[in-house]
C-alpha cells in the first residue's frame, strides 16, 4: 500500500496534544488539585459585542429565503476582504482584493501553502518554531534546513551563507516573543530577492506590537511583494480560536519562474477549500470596525498586562527571560540548570501549573520554557505567586 511514508518520521502525536494528554492525565489523577494552564496560546477573554451581534444578525439572515446564502466564494467575500484591505493601509500597504484570500485560520494555511511545492524543496526553518511548520513539511516530503535562534543572536537570525527555497518567518515569535526590526525583514526580502526564494511570513501575533517602530507586516519592507506570502489570524487578535477565521496575503507580483502563486493558490483553494461560514465572515468583518477595533484593542490589553504580570513574577526571580512586550509569549530560561522536560514535570508537580517545554519547538528550547499570557488574569497571578513560592522554598 503506498502510504506516505514521511508520516512515520513524525513524533507520535502533535506536541500541544501531547502536552494537553499530560496535563490531563495528572487532573485526573489529583482531582483535589486545581491545574492552571498555561501552555497552549488559547485565548480566555470572550468575543467582543460588536462581532456577537454581527454573528446574530448574519445568523438571523441565514434563516430567511431572501437574505440565505450556500456555498460562497471560496477565496471569502468580497466584504472581508475590503475590510482587510483596508486594515492594511493603515501601515501604507495597498492590496487588491483579489492578493487576500480568508482562511479558517492561519495554521491551516501555514502547512497547506506548501502544497504550492514540489517534494524535495528546500525549506528553511528557524530553531525554536511553532511546530506546524517543521510537521507540515515533514509530511510534504520537503527537505528541512534548521537555522538556530539563541540568545546569541536575541532569538533573531539573520540569512545563512547557504541557499533554501522557502523560509518560514514568524514575527511577533511563537515561542520566543522576539520581533524582528524593519531592517531585520529588510535583510530577509534581500536574501529572499536574491536567492529567488520564497517567504512565508506568520504574523498572527501583529496585533501585539505596542513599539510603533516595529513592523507589523512584511509588506512594510521593500520588495516583499516579489517574495512574500503572509498569513494573519483572527485567533489571537480578537479571540477567534474556538470561531476560525484567518487570512493570507500572496501578492500579484509574487512570481517563480513567470508562474504566479497568487494564482496557483486561487487554483488549490477553489478545488480543496469551500470557504469560511458567511456568519463567521461577517463576524470577522465586524474586528474592523472603529467599534470593533476599540473593542478588540482593550481584549489585548488584558492579555499585556497578563504578560507583565508574568514577567515582573520572572524579574522577582531574576529568571531571564524574551518575550511579553509586543508578544503574548514569554520564553524563560529554565532555573536551576532543569531542562525543559524537567522543569515542566517540576511545575507541573509542584506548582499544578502547565507551560510548554521549550524542547517541543526544537533542539534550541532545551532549556527553555513557555509561557503564554491568554490566561484568565486570577489564573495568571495564582500561577506566578505558587511559582514564586515553590522557587523560594
Ligand atoms: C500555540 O500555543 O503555539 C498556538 O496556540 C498554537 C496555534 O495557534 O495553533
Amino acid at each position: 500500500m503506498p502510504i506516505n511514508r514521511n508520516f512515520q518520521q513524525l513524533s507520535e502525536n502533535y506536541f500541544f496534544s501531547a502536552i494537553n494528554r499530560r496535563a490531563s492525565q495528572f487532573a485526573e489523577a489529583h482531582p483535589d488539585q486545581r491545574l492552571i494552564r498555561l501552555s497552549i496560546g488559547d485565548v480566555t477573554q470572550p468575543l467582543c459585542p460588536c462581532v456577537v451581534a454581527a454573528l446574530e444578525k448574519a445568523a438571523q439572515e441565514m434563516g430567511k429565503v431572501d437574505t440565505f446564502r450556500g456555498y460562497g466564494p471560496e477565496q471569502g467575500y468580497p466584504f472581508l476582504r475590503e475590510a482587510i484591505a483596508g486594515y492594511y493601509k493603515k501601515w501604507n500597504i495597498s492590496l487588491e482584493t483579489e492578493e487576500i484570500f480568508i482562511s479558517d485560520g492561519a495554521k491551516s494555511d501555514l502547512g497547506n501553502i506548501l502544497d504550492l511545492f514540489s517534494e524535495g524543496t528546500s525549506v528553511l526553518i528557524p530553531d525554536p518554531v511553532y511546530p506546524v511548520y517543521v510537521d507540515a513539511s515533514i509530511m510534504g516530503g520537503k527537505k528541512i534546513l534548521f537555522l538556530d535562534a539563541s540568545e546569541e543572536n536575541s532569538f533573531l537570525p539573520l540569512p545563512p551563507a547557504f541557499h533554501a527555497d522557502v523560509i518560514f518567518l514568524c514575527s511577533p515569535n511563537n515561542p520566543t516573543g522576539a520581533v524582528y526590526s524593519k531592517d531585520g525583514l529588510q535583510a530577509w526580502v534581500d536574501y529572499a530577492l536574491a536567492e529567488k526564494a520564497v517567504l512565508l511570513f506568520d504574523g498572527a501575533y501583529e496585533a501585539f506590537i505596542t513599539d510603533p517602530s516595529l513592523p507589523h507586516s512584511i509588506f512594510e519592507v521593500d520588495g516583499a511583494k516579489k517574495c512574500a506570502i503572509e498569513f494573519c489570524s483572527f485567533s489571537k487578535k480578537a479571540g477567534f480560536t474556538g470561531t476560525r477565521c484567518g487570512y493570507t496575503v500572496i501578492p500579484k507580483e509574487l512570481e517563480i519562474d513567470g508562474l504566479s502563486l497568487n494564482h496557483l493558490w486561487l487554483r488549490r483553494q477553489t478545488t480543496k477549500f469551500n470557504g469560511v461560514p458567511y456568519i463567521v465572515q461577517r463576524g470577522a468583518e465586524a474586528v474592523f470596525t472603529p467599534q470593533g477595533e476599540q473593542e478588540t484593542t482593550k481584549a489585548i490589553a488584558y492579555y499585556q498586562e497578563n504578560a507583565r504580570i508574568i514577567r515582573q513574577g520572572l524579574d522577582q526571580l531574576s529568571i531571564s527571560y524574551t518575550g511579553g512586550e509586543n508578544a503574548p509569549y514569554i520564553w524563560m530560561r529554565c532555573p536551576g540548570r532543569m531542562d525543559s522536560e524537567q522543569y515542566f514535570k517540576f511545575l507541573l508537580e509542584h506548582c499544578t501549573v502547565v507551560g510548554s517545554p521549550g524542547i517541543g519547538f526544537g533542539k534550541n528550547g532545551k532549556y527553555f520554557f513557555r509561557l503564554t499570557a491568554f490566561g484568565d488574569r486570577e489564573d495568571v497571578k495564582e500561577a506566578i505567586k505558587r511559582i514564586i513560592n515553590c522557587m523560594s522554598l
